[in-house]
């Protein structure tokens, strides 16, 4: 039996577990999927001791997803986004550091390809410059979108954006200029989970050419999906972008082509 888990703190309301499971099951794989909690400077340990026991394959949660990139051997997108959140053990040569990717990344571009959305030559605005402003800003970038990341606090919009090939940072003040002229918006702040009425972007700058990213999933239908939906633009709600860095680092760990419906049901049933 495989053992695959997730280190984060806290974890014990991951909804990776059943996911995974589900894919494990589709697919008669023979493993399971479990959460550990290390201590804030554990880790690096943590990391070294899976690897030791034999686990084969972390997902890294928040706050370790910086901490783990000195035990690792980070792929170059997750060395670009400063961030690991998957950890494949095998095959690992003795002495050698296990890989180490950024899976959100591709959580964001497969959400939108899912949903037929084109990212080449799009122009596209994301909202917030922390862990998954980040990597949504450098999935786009990649994918061949001209970006620009809006921040509340412009500072860090402008650090971020210095390290992302050909885009552009700033405040909040002229966002809604940015997304008026956008074939693309991601939100990825926390605004809209704790406040369920607030919303980063006012309905009043959505329209009908634009697809929508909203990170946050809880709820699952935020306040800026809704005004999205009504002003007739493409909508992904934040259950995808999860749905899709689990199914990269299935596929990463497994080697196989996950089965994504699988686990789509598993954990749409776990957000109900
Ligand atoms: P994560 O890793 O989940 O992205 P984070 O690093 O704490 O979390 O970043 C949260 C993001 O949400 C930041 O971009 C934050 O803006 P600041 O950098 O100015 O703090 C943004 N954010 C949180 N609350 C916000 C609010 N009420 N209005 C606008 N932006 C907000």
């Amino acid at each position: 039996m495989d053992v695959y888990g997730l280190i984060g703190n806290p974890v014990e309301h991951s909804l990776s577990p059943p996911m995974h499971e589900a894919g494990y099951e589709a697919l008669g794989i023979d493993a399971r999927y479990v959460t550990f909690e290390p201590e804030a400077d554990a880790a690096a340990a943590a990391v070294a001791g899976a690897a030791d026991l034999g686990v084969a394959g972390l997902n890294v949660t928040v706050p370790f997803k910086r901490d783990v990139l000195d035990a690792v051997d980070a792929a170059p997108l997750a060395d670009r986004i400063g961030a690991v959140n998957t950890i494949d053990f095998g095959p690992v040569r003795a002495g050698d550091h296990p890989r180490g990717h950024n899976t959100d990344a591709a959580g964001v571009k497969r959400a939108f390809s899912h949903h037929g959305v084109a990212l080449e030559g799009r122009d596209a605005v994301v909202v917030g410059a922390g862990g998954a402003g980040r990597a949504a800003a450098f999935a786009l970038a990649d994918a061949g979108a001209a970006v620009h990341v809006a921040n509340r606090t412009a500072e860090r919009a402008v650090d971020l954006a210095e390290a992302v090939p050909g885009a552009t940072g700033g405040g909040l003040g002229d966002l809604g200029d940015r997304v008026a002229g956008a074939d693309v918006l991601v939100n990825a702040t926390s605004v809209g989970m704790d406040e369920p009425e607030a919303t980063p972007v006012p309905a009043a700058h959505l329209h009908g050419d634009l697809a929508v990213l909203d990170a946050v999933y809880a709820p699952i239908e935020t306040r800026l999906l809704r005004e999205a939906a009504d002003a007739g633009a493409t909508t992904v709600d934040g259950a995808w972008m999860l749905l899709f860095q689990g199914v990269e680092a299935f596929e990463i760990w497994t080697g196989r082509e996950a089965p994504v419906d699988a686990m789509n049901a598993a954990l749409r049933a776990e957000l109900k």
